[in-house]
């Protein structure tokens, strides 16, 4: 059995589906808030809260191995304790989802949490594997409102290219390193195509069939947006990644295509796949 934590997210939901798949059982978890849990055959949903390591023993029990999503960079989760529960209840193998940020960026504070997660898991003793993606195509789902109302994507940087990466791939991704054990002690560094906000918003216009505008906005602008969903310290790092990525960030690197045996979904390919989010 397999536990999939963050099972009703961008990757964890199709994570479980690809376990199912390959004969696995599941132990679907999250905290229920955002979405139901993935129920049917072969899956046992379980809510538990990460921030409550003492509460995880039944969402961990009879599992040989454990797929680590958490929420944002982790920061204040108690990773030893998650990573400890996860021990006693007899995981051996463990795949963290953290990001390339929390290694090109070791002085951003908004990375703290995922690389004191990644210590506590690369010094588990457990087989385990670490995926570092770049930014996600899905990221653009915050451009929705503007486009469904007004076709227009408001957005800093427009001519700045970065690797993006489709949700879909990450979980594909996350099955190989799960099922495969020549994944472990393995670091991937996962970023698919590179494309400008310019790009993109072009892209989701090909999508939907009409055109969508970009207005590019000041990184003051964008901050003020932004910290509406995450905190301001997180937001400001974001906009440096965003706004003066290093080489690493802007490389397309061998890694994603390595493991899926076949280059990344492209953004187009992903906004025709959810062009209804912004009808
Ligand atoms: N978006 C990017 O560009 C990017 C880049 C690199 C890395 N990442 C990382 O990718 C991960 C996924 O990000 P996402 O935005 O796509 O989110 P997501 O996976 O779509 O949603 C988060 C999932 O975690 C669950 N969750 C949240 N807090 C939890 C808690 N305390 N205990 C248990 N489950 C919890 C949520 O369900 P409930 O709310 O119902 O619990 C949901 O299932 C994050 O760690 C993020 O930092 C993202």
């Amino acid at each position: 059995m397999i536990v999939v934590t963050g099972a009703t997210g961008n990757i964890g939901r199709p994570l479980v589906q690809h376990l199912l798949a390959a004969g696995e059982t599941v132990t679907a978890v999250s905290r229920g808030t955002s979405a139901p849990l993935p129920s049917g055959a072969g899956i046992t949903a379980v809510v538990a809260d990460l921030a409550d390591p003492d509460g995880l023993a039944p969402a961990f029990e009879g599992a040989d191995a454990l797929f680590l999503l958490v929420h944002g960079s982790g920061a204040g989760l108690d990773a030893a304790a998650i990573i400890g529960a996860a021990k006693a209840a007899g995981v051996r193998r463990l795949v963290l989802l953290s990001s390339v940020a929390a290694g090109t960026r070791p002085h951003l504070s908004a990375y703290d949490g995922f690389r004191a997660l990644e210590d506590a898991v690369t010094g588990s003793g457990l087989a385990w594997t670490v995926l570092r993606p770049g930014g996600f195509h899905s990221n653009t789902l915050a451009w929705a409102p503007s486009v469904q109302q007004r076709r227009m994507v408001f957005a800093p940087y427009g001519d700045t290219a970065l690797p993006s990466v489709d949700p879909a791939d990450l979980a594909d991704v996350a099955a190989a390193a799960l099922l495969d054990p020549r994944h472990a002690g393995r670091v991937h560094v996962l970023a698919g195509p590179s494309t400008t906000p310019r790009q993109r918003a072009a892209a989701l216009g090909a999508a939907l069939g009409e055109p969508v505008t970009f207005a590019e906005v000041s990184r003051e602008q964008a901050l003020e947006q932004m910290v509406g969903w995450m905190p301001a310290s997180v937001a400001e790092d974001t906009l440096t990644i965003l706004g003066s990525p290093t080489a690493e960030e802007s490389a397309v690197g061998p890694d994603l295509a390595a493991v899926l045996g076949r280059p990344g979904r492209t953004f187009a390919t992903w906004a025709r796949d959810n062009v209804n989010a912004f009808r």
